[in-house]
């Protein structure tokens, strides 16, 4: 069982809260940063599922082993030890800026078809995302199987994006003695419960010792399709927008607060659970006077603070406000700019409780 942190816990009767709606900094600012994820860079020793041979290393090899032992008919490889003899010698093809001008990486990665289902959020990359909401875990691949990595993504639930990239990695740990071993190519799929967003592909690499390990081919996918959670209906996707309601045709509030979530994946279905509930507690906490205010209508998305994924953030309504009113494409706070992606709004019409007695629906006022 997940756990999910629910921050800021506004149930209730209603709140007097602002119209328009402003993101509400007291509750981002109460969210635990969402760490970013250790992708390990693979060494010989734990990428068990890649076959990799360096033709200079293993021709060098044999040629010390010759000269140590001339009449061995058969030369066994030797454990290279010297620094030289480690590190790749000057001269050689076997360098960070040739695995990034390789054309049979982008052919891969450009050629690529994207699965049914699924559109491409960008392609042939130099790095892989940052950022990104809901990290649940990575493979490495034996091809650039585009298709198994996201029929992998659909058995993970939750799992609704992934990375899928070339990286050059030492095929050795990289020491003082051993500073710039050979490469091995390894091809990673990498598994979001979130949505990549385009301009995330700003991981490119890092040095370890005086090897370069960079990222090539990189491309990225998002399930076109989202779960509608039970009692709710009519998913309207608002792209980078969100919902920012005036007040209703009789001059009122149906704003009823925010839910934001952090940890686990991207889900509507926590939305709708604090929707319910929350019109639940209100009618176990009626107004002296009136009739409870209930929750018919959420708007769910990414919030993010420049390319860093903030969290899952939920705004609640008890009226239904169709997509011109998605009007917010975010807001700065100081320096720091905070935007919207995958955002959708769902509404529960049960009896038309969610809408405004005397209004034309949908447009309200
Ligand atoms: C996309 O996600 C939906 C909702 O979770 C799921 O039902 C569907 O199988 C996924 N589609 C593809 C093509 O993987
Ligand atoms: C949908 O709205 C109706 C009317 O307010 C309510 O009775 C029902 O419990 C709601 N459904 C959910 C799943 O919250
Ligand atoms: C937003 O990002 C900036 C710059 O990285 C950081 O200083 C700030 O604390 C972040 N704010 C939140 C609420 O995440
Ligand atoms: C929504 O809440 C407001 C109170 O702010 C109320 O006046 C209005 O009638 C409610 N709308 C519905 C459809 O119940």
């Amino acid at each position: 069982m997940r756990s999910y942190a629910l921050v800021a816990l506004l149930a209730g009767a209603a709140i007097a809260t602002p119209v328009p709606q402003e993101i509400d900094w007291a509750a981002v600012d109460a969210l635990d940063p969402i760490p970013e994820p250790t992708i390990p860079i693979v060494d010989a020793a734990a990428a068990a599922t890649t076959v990799t041979f360096s033709a200079s290393a293993a021709a060098s090899s044999v040629a010390s082993a010759v000269l140590a032992n001339p009449t061995d008919t058969t030369p066994k490889m030797v454990k290279r030890v010297d620094d030289s003899g480690c590190s790749v010698q000057p001269g050689s093809s076997d360098t960070a800026a040739n695995f990034l001008a390789n054309t049979d990486i982008s052919a891969a990665a450009t050629s690529a078809s994207t699965p049914q289902g699924w559109s491409l959020a960008y392609s042939n990359q130099p790095g892989s995302s940052q950022g990104v909401y809901g990290y649940m875990g990575y493979s490495v691949l034996a091809s650039y199987d585009v298709a198994g990595c996201t029929a992998s993504c659909d058995k993970i639930v939750g799992c609704s994006s992934v990375n899928i990239y070339f990286e050059r990695d030492p095929s050795v740990s990289p020491t003082s003695t051993c500073s710039n071993p050979a490469s091995q190519t390894v091809i990673k799929c990498v598994y979001y419960g979130g949505p990549i967003a385009a301009g995330s592909a700003t991981n490119t690499g890092q040095w370890q010792n005086d090897f370069q390990v960079v990222i090539a081919g990189s491309n990225a996918y998002v399930n076109s399709s989202i779960a509608t959670p039970a009692g709710y209906q009519n998913v309207v996707p608002l792209g980078n927008a969100a919902i920012n309601a005036p007040n209703d045709c009789n001059g009122m509030n149906t704003y009823m607060g925010v839910k934001i979530f952090s940890t686990g994946a991207f889900d509507a279905g926590l939305c709708a659970a604090a929707c319910s509930a929350t019109s639940e507690y209100d009618r176990q906490h009626p107004p002296a006077s009136g009739i409870p205010q209930t929750c018919q209508f959420f708007n769910t998305y990414v919030l993010y603070n420049g390319t860093q994924a903030v969290g899952q953030y939920c705004t609640m309504y008890n009226e239904t406000w169709p997509a011109a009113y998605a009007t917010n494409v975010g807001q700065w706070r100081g320096n720091d700019h905070f935007t919207i992606g995958y955002s959708y709004a769902f509404s529960n019409t049960t009896g038309g409780a969610d809408v405004p007695v005397g209004c034309t629906n949908p447009a309200h006022p």
